[in-house]
Formats: structure tokens, C-alpha cells, sequence
């Protein structure tokens, strides 16, 4: 029996079906499901001719091309989060919040590699030209020769580049915005994305181009629509930092070329996004080191140590349910750390809110912020500052052990680069204390001693 090559995708929710109906199963919204190219159905063009398939070379690891020449976009901090520079033929996706300088970045980008000599053509389906113009105008870019465009039409836009030769960089700003004749959904919708970004994607693979994506993102903080774009891209990026603070972070999630959860930081001046190559300095600047409730925490991202100030502050609450806040960690983990301070060491935050705050708008995922944490907690209850000139780090555990962590030299190296003098970190058995005054930390007992804390 013939396999039938049709499917039915709905707009509102992605899913894919065999056959229509007036109401998507899914997601019960009604008049959502069209025909169109879903997953399951094989590349366009091909048929029933190939459907008892033809034999395909194997081939082995070791290869000729195992080295490519990656473009470098000049500004260092995006070169590195992509792992040393965009792979050409490679597909990047930027997500990140409205306004937050996406544009700004990738014209910079884009500029740079122009004036290198490189062809580059960024296509805006947001802006007309004369917007695009005033902005390069204002970055100090408008003698770069990029070539640019206003359109929104996959198939135009995909003709046109097909037309032209050597093109190194294709940015599209943004993926959201696109649409493809090809299917009858409205533009933004999961399937107008996943068809547009499929068909730029393709032409960037096959011409040996770099294409760079830029998505919206959603309320939770998710790219707008597919995440089945993130599938299909070789690199996603978030760029991340709040809108009312001047410091802006690049954080690779994937990244087939290089090492994911590499960040790179920015400054958004009134000249465009400058790069901050030491953000150690830079998040403690202005710190008060005699204040209670604050620590600093020697962390890594990526492959690089940076040092950020965790605040704490334990304030006696009115409420029934005393809020818990949390900006630039995980709320769950902190409800973690305050159980553990409770059950193992009877501190009790009981009858009092708690706000947890990572300085300078960074996002810390790495559990070895759990005895910063707790020691700028515990120094908001009592009252007490941390002691000055001291770093801290360290996973810990429900039994309120603490566990070892991985680079502890890079971690001491940075902190004795900034001038701290002294560290609270767990024991290992090896190392160089790179000249900081080392406090091993086991336990929180010891955490608490050695904070030299009055005992509850
Ligand atoms: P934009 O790149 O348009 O953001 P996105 O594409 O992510 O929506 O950046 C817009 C913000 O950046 C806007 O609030 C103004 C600010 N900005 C500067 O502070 N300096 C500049 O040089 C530029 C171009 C923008
Ligand atoms: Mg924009």
C-alpha cells in the first residue's frame, strides 16, 4: 500500500498529524491545523521513486577536514563564546529579551567582518533601512559595506542569496518575524519558524555560509515558539542581563564547535555593546566589604573563573508565608541551603523573608554557589560580615557535609589576581593555594566556625 506524504501541522502548537480536524488534539484550539510539511514527512522532491531506498557510502573519522577556518567576528568576547570564531556553514541562533541589543550586537558583528573584507548581507524582517541606518549611524558603523535588506519572504530572500557568491556571514533578525509561501500559517507560528529557519539553514550548509538567527524570547525565558529550532541550529545563544543594568551576558547552551556554557560580557554604552574582558573586576566593582549578608563567590562559566558578590538578606517578615526571592540562582536550591542551615545547624530563617541576589545581573547555575549562599545567609542572620578580602565556594550536601569541587586552583588563581587574601572552600588533597590563606571547610559547623560566627 502507498504511504501517503501529506501531514497536518497545527499553528498554534507544533504538533504534527496524519489527518486534518477542526480542533488540534493537543492543544484543543480550534482551526489551528493545516497541511504542511511536518516531521515526519520526507524532504520535499522526494518520493516514491526512492522509497526502496539506494545504498550510501560509509565513511571513516580521520578526514582531510577535520581543521576549518573559522571567521573572526574582532569582537573577542563573541568569538569566544562560540568557541574561537563562527564556523562557516554553520547555523547559530541568538535568543534573547526585546531590547536587550541582539541588533546592536549582530550589526557590530556584522560591520566588523565587513570591514575585514568578508561578504556580509544582514536581512531585518523588524526594521526598514532607514532604521538599520540610523543605528549604524549612531554605532559609528555606517562606512561598513554590509549589504542589507528589509523583507520577510523565505523564498525571496533564499532566491536572492542563491544569486550571490562568497557570502561568509547571512544574519536574519528576526526568525520569528520570516515566512515561507511554502505553508499557509501565519508568520511567528511553530511552523512558519521551523519551515523558514529549515529552508535558511539549508542554504547556509550547502554554500558554506554562516548563518546567524536571532529569536525572540518567550515570558519564561524559552526561544519564542520552536524549541525545535534549537534542534536544528549548531549553536544556541542567549543573551542575557537586565535591561536597567548597563552589563549584558552572551551564554552558549549548545554549541557543536566549542564549549557550551561559555559566557562573554558586554557593556551597553551609548555607542554600542563593548566588551568586558575582565568581568571578575567588574561585578565586584563598588562592593562594601564590612556590610552582613554578602559574599564572594569564586565560580567558573565556562571555561573561565569569574568572582561575583551574593547578597543575602534575612529581614523579619509580617507575613504568614514569609517570602523567599530569588535574582541569579535557582530558587529550589536556595530553599535547599536554608533547610539544611535549619536542620543541621539550627539556624532558623523561620519568621523571615529571605532575598538572595547574584551582583551584576549574572546567572549562576554551578552548585559550587551553594556555601556562598549559605555563609552570606547566615551572615544576615547574625549580623555579622564575612570576613573581608575572602572568597568562598564549595557544593553542599543535605547531611550539611561539604563536597569538593572541580578547579579549585583556577577558582584561587583569579581570586589572588583581584586581591582577596583568604578562602573558604572544601579540603583537597592537591593544589596550589596560588598564596591565599586556605580555611577548609568540611562541614557547615566548620563553614560557621570559621566565620568566626557566636554559635546559635
Ligand atoms: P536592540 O539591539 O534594538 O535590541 P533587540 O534587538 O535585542 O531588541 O537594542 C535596543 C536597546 O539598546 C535600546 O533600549 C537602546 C540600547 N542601545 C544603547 O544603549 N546604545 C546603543 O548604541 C544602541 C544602538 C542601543
Ligand atoms: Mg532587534
Amino acid at each position: 500500500m502507498g504511504r501517503t506524504l501529506s501531514s497536518f501541522v497545527c499553528h498554534n502548537c507544533g504538533s504534527v498529524t496524519s489527518k486534518w480536524s477542526g480542533k488540534c488534539e493537543s492543544c484543543n484550539q480550534w482551526n489551528s491545523i493545516s497541511e504542511g510539511p511536518g516531521s515526519s514527512a520526507p524532504p520535499i522532491g522526494r518520493g516514491a521513486k526512492q522509497a526502496k531506498g539506494q545504498s550510501i557510502t560509509l565513511s571513516t573519522l580521520a578526514g582531510s577536514d577535520t581543521q576549518c577556518d573559522r571567521l573572526h567576528a574582532g569582537l573577542g568576547e563573541f568569538d569566544r563564546v562560540l568557541g574561537g570564531g563562527l564556523v562557516p556553514g554553520s547555523a547559530s541562533l541568538i535568543g534573547g529579551d526585546p531590547g536587550i541589543g541582539k541588533s546592536t550586537l549582530l550589526l557590530q558583528v556584522a560591520a566588523t567582518l565587513a570591514k575585514a573584507g568578508r561578504r556580509v548581507i544582514y536581512v531585518s524582517g523588524e526594521e526598514a533601512l532607514a532604521q538599520l541606518r540610523i543605528r549604524a549611524a549612531r554605532l559609528d558603523l555606517a562606512d561598513a559595506p554590509v549589504e542589507l535588506a528589509s523583507e520577510t519572504n523565505v523564498a525571496d530572500i533564499c532566491k536572492t542569496l542563491k544569486s550571490e557568491k562568497n557570502i561568509a556571514l547571512v544574519v536574519i533578525d528576526s526568525i520569528q518575524t520570516m515566512w515561507s509561501p511554502a505553508i499557509e500559517a501565519a508568520p511567528g507560528t511553530v511552523s512558519q519558524v521551523r519551515v523558514a529557519g529549515q529552508e535558511l539553514i539549508h542554504f547556509a550548509k550547502n554554500n558554506d555560509t554562516a548563518l546567524i538567527l536571532i529569536g525572540h524570547v518567550t515570558k519564561d525565558g524559552q526561544i519564542a515558539g520552536p524549541r525545535v529550532l534549537e534542534h536544528m541550529v549548531d549553536t544556541v545563544i542567549y543573551f542575557e542581563g537586565d535591561r536597567g543594568d548597563q552589563f549584558r551576558i552572551l551564554r552558549t547552551v549548545k554549541n557543536r564547535f566549542g564549549p557550551a556554557h561559555e559566557i562573554g560580557v558586554f557593556e551597553m554604552c551609548s555607542d554600542g555593546l563593548i566588551e568586558v574582558q575582565n568581568p571578575s573586576a567588574l561585578f565586584l566593582q563598588g562592593r562594601d566589604d564590612n556590610v552582613p549578608g554578602a559574599a564572594v563567590f569564586a565560580g567558573i562559566e565556562g571555561t573561565r573563573p569569574v568572582l561575583v558578590e551574593i547578597q543575602a538578606l534575612a529581614a523579619p517578615s509580617s507575613l504568614a508565608t514569609p517570602r523567599r526571592a530569588v535574582v541569579g540562582w535557582d530558587a529550589n536550591r536556595l530553599s535547599m541551603v536554608l533547610a539544611v542551615l535549619e536542620a543541621r545547624c539550627s539556624m532558623s530563617f523561620v519568621g523571615r523573608d529571605v532575598f538572595l541576589n547574584v551582583a551584576g545581573g549574572l546567572r549562576i547555575n554551578e552548585p559550587a554557589a551553594d556555601l556562598a549562599v549559605a555563609a552570606a545567609l547566615i551572615s544576615s542572620l547574625i549580623g555579622t560580615p564575612v570576613p573581608a578580602q575572602s572568597v568562598v565556594y564549595g557544593e553542599i550536601s543535605l547531611s550539611g557535609a561539604v563536597r569538593p569541587v572541580t578547579q579549585n586552583a583556577v577558582r584561587l588563581k583569579e581570586a589572588a589576581k583581584l586581591g582577596f587574601k583568604m578562602a573558604f572552600a572544601p579540603p583537597t588533597s592537591k593544589g596550589d593555594n596560588a598564596g591565599l590563606k586556605r580555611h577548609d571547610i568540611k562541614d557547615l559547623a566548620s563553614l560557621i566556625a570559621a566565620l568566626d560566627i557566636p554559635a546559635q
